[in-house]
């Protein structure tokens, strides 16, 4: 379990960096997220998500987490990690820097400002689930993060998703979204056009 100050304090605060923005460099800071902070937020995730396999993974409202650190500058919000804290294993739930922001350390600052946070609350690991995007699968490297499973995200498209899918009260399914075993991803490529390698990640914090 999490150290008893953590549990009883709730969900932002109490992870959160009394008056000390860790600052990255330039004209950029990390901070607490708030809630002024959520347009901006909410165009750095999906820009950063349009070059990657998740490049549909659009959300129009931000979904709220334990800990939500940003970068911003004079930009607005340059980078976001959200960490969710259900006990002793944090789970990473985005990590994403705006484009043009990119390889300029905004995420290392960022994890490293949550890795010093999660430690001081007992926090034993970090976890992380990605696709096959080469970007953050070295950045994970290069910050400590181990694989430790695999499995497969299908999407059927409307072509292909009559084999696998069928629906009641006269709905007809024109796609769908599906979870595999690692086993099967020689027959799935086969069947379904679009298929992501998922890997859960790991790391120790202390
Ligand atoms: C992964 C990501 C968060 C890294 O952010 P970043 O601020 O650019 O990373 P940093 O500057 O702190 O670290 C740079 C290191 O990350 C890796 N990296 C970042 N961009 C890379 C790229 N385009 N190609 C290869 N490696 C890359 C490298 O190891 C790099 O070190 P190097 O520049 O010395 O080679 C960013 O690429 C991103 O937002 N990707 C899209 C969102 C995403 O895939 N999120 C994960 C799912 S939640």
């Amino acid at each position: 379990m999490l150290g008893g100050d953590v549990v009883g304090a709730g969900r932002v605060s109490l992870l959160g960096a009394p008056g000390r923005p860790a600052v990255t460099g330039g004209q950029v800071a990390v901070r607490d997220y708030e809630t002024a902070d959520e347009a901006s937020w909410l165009r750095c995730r999906v820009l950063a998500f349009l070059a990657t396999s998740s490049y549909d993974d659009v959300w129009p409202v931000k979904r709220r987490t334990d800990l939500e650190l940003v970068a911003a500058g004079g930009d607005g919000v340059v980078g976001v990690l959200d960490v969710s804290v259900p006990g002793e294993g944090a789970v990473v739930e985005t990590v994403a820097v705006h484009p043009d922001h990119q390889r300029r350390g905004v995420a290392t600052a960022l994890l490293g400002e949550a890795v010093r946070r999660l430690a001081r609350c007992g926090v034993r690991t970090l976890e992380v689930s990605v696709r096959e995007d080469e970007p953050v699968l070295s950045w994970l490297a290069r910050n400590g993060f181990v694989e430790t499973s695999r499995s497969l995200h299908v999407y059927a498209s409307e072509d292909e998703v009559g084999t696998v899918v069928s629906a009641r009260y006269g709905l007809t399914p024109v796609g769908a979204f599906l979870h595999a075993r690692i086993e099967r991803e020689t027959e799935l490529r086969q069947r379904f056009e679009r298929v992501h390698v998922c890997r859960g990640m790991v790391r120790g914090l202390v």
